[in-house]
């Protein structure tokens, strides 16, 4: 079996460590650093060319890690060759392109959600964000590289940020804006897949979203995860089957991920957004927790048979750190040495690379989040303290974490 991994972040790393385990021969384009230990790096710059690469070397299964090339039709492409890609089509790509469409969808469903406005214009859109109460929650539509939520205090700077918006802040994705009201509790993300009709729940994890402790600054990509959460039976049920089960119903067709981003309160979730593929940084500590063969999961997806098949997950926690580089999400340095990598224990911790390449035989940072130290044991504070043991170890210039990773809730 041979399976190509399209993507070059941590998830997409966090994928081939766990299909390393299943006899498959792996491929990534473009890849990074870390994924040269696990798959052989290609790079591809194009439909067309990943298209005729998968058809020359037989390749039986592509997984799309990141949204855009979603967006952009690449399931679509490579399916017209017979080219089996775990993903959604074209018509699903709207859930996570469109957050106003993916809200009008989730109101129609009756799946719980805040109240929320969808508009084109300012003026419209301002009418809307004076009725509510602060703080003031404003979204780009469009895909915007997680960075397109803006959350706001006062009202005189949330008019100021909605008429950047408006003016083209995230160029086409701001052009029509979301207004969401705010919901103070807890958030998490829920992952399923699916193969055109049935679905599997594959678990829980926290995102930690902010750049700094205490989930203040601003929204980065993701600063660290963990999983399991622990949440009651009741909420669980509750997001089974007024969030899970009332999207899967009206999205029949869909195959491949989808994520729900969560807010909870008084036992109660709502929706705040779908991703059509799995998160970064949350797949670094989910596939860790997967107790069952990746391999046959995605072959149950291509071969429909999806509702047979068991899903279990170890009885560990798992908790990942992601050392950025200081300045990040903005302006940042590159081009560091990566050292003591060679002083990590497999037993303690796994470490999945972001930003890195190899140059001259030494790992170097390319990126704003760099690495991803997961730790693990029997208890989130044993996951929790293997993980900040090694991100204090390996070191490179400009290096910054969070410490308050699993402690905040
Ligand atoms: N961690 C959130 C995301 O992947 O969008």
């Amino acid at each position: 079996m041979k399976i190509l991994v399209i993507g070059s972040g941590g998830r997409e790393n966090a994928i081939l460590h766990k299909l390393s385990e299943s006899r498959v021969e792996l491929f990534i384009s473009p890849g990074n650093g870390g994924s040269s230990k696990y798959a052989k790096r290609v790079k591809l710059n194009n439909f067309e060319e990943i298209k005729d690469f998968c058809i020359e070397n037989k390749i039986d299964l592509v997984i799309v890690g990141p949204e855009n090339p979603i967006a952009d039709g690449i399931v679509d492409y490579l399916e017209s060759y017979n080219i089996f890609t775990i993903a959604p089509k074209l018509e699903f790509a709207y859930l996570e392109a469109s957050k106003g469409k993916a809200k009008e969808f989730m109101k129609r469903n009756n799946i719980p959600i805040p109240n929320f406005g969808y508009f084109d214009n300012f003026n419209k859109a301002f009418e809307f964000l004076k009725s509510l109460n602060p703080p003031y929650v404003i979204k780009a539509d469009g895909l915007a590289g997680g960075k397109g939520v803006s959350i706001v205090y006062d009202l005189k700077e949330a008019k100021e940020v909605l008429k950047e918006y408006f003016e083209g802040k995230f160029k086409e994705a701001s052009k029509k804006v979301v207004i969401e009201e705010y919901i103070d509790g807890f958030e998490i993300s829920a992952f399923i897949c699916m193969d055109g009709k049935d679905y599997k729940f594959i678990g829980y994890a926290k995102d930690y979203k902010k750049l700094l402790d205490n989930d203040k600054g601003p929204n980065t990509g993701g600063m660290g995860s963990y999983t399991p959460v622990e949440i009651s039976e009741n909420l669980h049920k509750k997001i089974i089957s007024q969030v899970v089960e009332r999207t899967v119903e009206n999205i029949q067709g869909y195959k491949g991920f989808l994520f729900f981003g969560l807010i909870i309160k008084d036992e109660q979730p709502y929706v705040l957004e779908y991703n059509i593929r799995l998160g970064d940084p949350e797949t670094q500590v989910l596939v860790l927790s997967w107790d069952f063969d990746f391999l046959e999961l995605l072959i149950s997806i291509k071969e429909k048979t999806l509702n047979n098949f068991k899903i279990n997950f170890k009885n560990k926690h798992f908790l990942n750190v992601v050392l950025a580089s200081e300045g990040y999400p903005f302006e940042f340095k590159t081009g560091y040495e990566i050292k003591n990598l060679d002083k990590v224990d497999e037993k303690e911790v796994i470490v999945f690379h972001s930003g890195t390449e190899i140059i001259d035989n030494k790992f170097i940072t390319t990126g704003g989040r760099v690495l991803n130290v997961v730790g693990f044991g029997e208890s989130k504070e044993e996951a929790r303290e293997k993980a900040y043991k090694y991100a204090s170890i390996i070191d490179f210039e400009n290096k910054y974490y969070r410490k308050d990773i699993g402690i905040i809730l």
